[in-house]
């Protein structure tokens, strides 16, 4: 098992440009393979999640070439995926698994999508239950988990609204409702990112806006296209982060993505009187992409709750893991999605937090911690239980700590951003080692 020791961080100076989005990764992979004609990517990410939606799709039949972050995809049209006879696997990747169940939907043959034992224990009814009212047959084991067996076929169009707020579930819909005669809606009780809609627009297809509501036309002809994925912003955060808590730090993040429905990170910053500064900002194929810069400042803490929550998913985390680091400290609440993700990260950050020294306090709903003057961390053993975010964030808090970290599981950051602990090592001149 991969295991790192994290010694205590110089201040963080300089410029970086991180790999390619994951999401938006995803979704290019995805279009570019229900498009006509052969699409190329650049700088597509580097995270194993997006390897899996790659390898599903040449499962099903599409010609994928792919050298370094420079992919090729050779569409085969709305309707020319061909059946795999064996399992697609989509790994650790909720996105990979929840989106190709809406591309498999519409499509006349039988398919079984499973994954990791992570993502074999993670919720499928919400993206099985729209499927089904549009007329596909979706089983999933004991009705919730993977494996998916997939039948599809006509779809009808539906109207559904979002019991729970899901970029995934509500891109399942749309994408199945490019297989439809008529116009499918999905409404989203809160805001979550919209990187399928722009990406479906950017393919050719015809969607309608009108929130909360986002309805698309079913059977386009998808153009393929030339497209660039700009850098992560999820991935960004980890080291906005160790700026903002490391006095001396001065950090430019350049070339990466900054779509609204994704930065509300930013929004909390600015909130706890710490905001980066954007300092350039443009528009690629209708996502904006611009450069961060982000110095030390004193962080305010407070509460982040209710409808904040569905657009900073992938960043509470880190949220928590700055807690010891504000002055009031950080408390997250209304975040039970938090347990349904690679693993119960409410309860994983409880444990990693206070291995670290800090003093934390786990609700149903979200988890409290506690500021400065509760103590410096110091430093501890953690566990990453195999989840990327988890160990990302508690690694962040522990470069910040007096004492030094041993963190397990660590290669788990693979799943999201495999390059995280080089960025470590060249911002903080101290490579964390590994221990075998
Ligand atoms: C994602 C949506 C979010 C997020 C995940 C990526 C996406 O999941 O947590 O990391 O690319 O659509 P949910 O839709 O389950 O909130």
């Amino acid at each position: 098992m991969s295991r790192k020791i994290i010694p205590p961080s110089r201040p963080v100076t300089g410029t970086i440009e991180l790999p390619g989005d994951k999401s938006i990764s995803h979704r290019y992979a995805i279009l570019a393979a229900l498009a006509e004609g052969r699409s190329e990517i650049n700088n597509f990410s580097t995270a194993a999640d997006c390897r899996s939606t790659l390898l599903c799709l040449s499962r099903l039949g599409v010609k994928i070439t792919k050298v370094a972050q420079r992919v090729i995809i050779e569409g085969r049209g709305l309707t020319g995926l061909r059946r795999s006879f064996r399992a697609l696997h989509a790994g650790n990747s909720g996105t990979t698994i929840r989106l190709l169940a809406g591309v498999l939907a519409g499509h006349p043959f039988a398919s079984r999508i499973t994954g990791d034992s992570s993502l074999r224990r993670r919720p499928m009814r919400r993206v099985a239950e729209p499927l089904e009212l549009m007329g596909a047959q979706v089983r999933a084991r004991s009705g919730e988990f993977a494996p998916l067996d997939i039948r599809g076929g006509s779809l009808r169009p539906i109207d559904y609204t979002l019991p729970i707020p899901s970029a995934q579930v509500k891109s399942a819909i749309l994408l199945a409702g490019l297989f439809t005669d008529g116009w499918t809606t999905v409404r989203d009780s809160a805001a979550t990112r919209d990187h399928t809609e722009i990406a479906l627009r950017e393919f050719g297809a015809e969607l309608r806006q009108a929130p909360p509501a986002i309805s698309i036309r079913g059977g386009p002809r998808l153009s393929p296209r030339q497209l660039r994925v700009p850098g992560d912003f999820s991935s960004a955060t980890f080291f906005a982060g160790l700026a903002l808590i490391l006095p001396g730090s001065e950090l430019l993040i350049s070339n990466v993505g900054l779509n609204p429905t994704r930065t509300a990170f930013l929004d909390v910053l600015a909130g706890m009187g710490a905001a980066p500064r954007i300092t350039s900002v443009e528009m690629h194929a209708g996502e904006l992409v611009g450069s961060l810069l982000v110095r030390h400042a004193s962080l305010a803490g407070g509460v982040i709750r209710g409808g904040q929550v569905s657009k900073l998913i992938d960043e509470l985390p880190l949220l928590a893991a700055l807690g010891p680091y504000t002055e009031l400290g950080i408390e997250i609440r209304d975040a039970i999605e938090l347990r349904a993700k690679e693993t119960d990260r409410i309860t994983a950050l409880c444990a990693g937090l206070h291995a670290l020294g800090a003093r934390v306090r786990e609700f149903p709903d979200g988890l409290r911690v506690e500021g400065r003057a509760a103590g410096p961390l110091r430093g501890g053993v953690l566990q990453s239980h195999g989840d990327h975010r988890v160990a990302m964030a508690l690694g962040i808090a522990a470069l910040a700590a007096t004492g030094h970290t041993t963190l397990r599981q660590s290669r788990c950051v693979d799943i999201s951003f495999p390059e995280f602990f080089n960025f470590v090592e060249r911002l903080t001149g101290d490579s964390p080692q590994p221990c075998e």
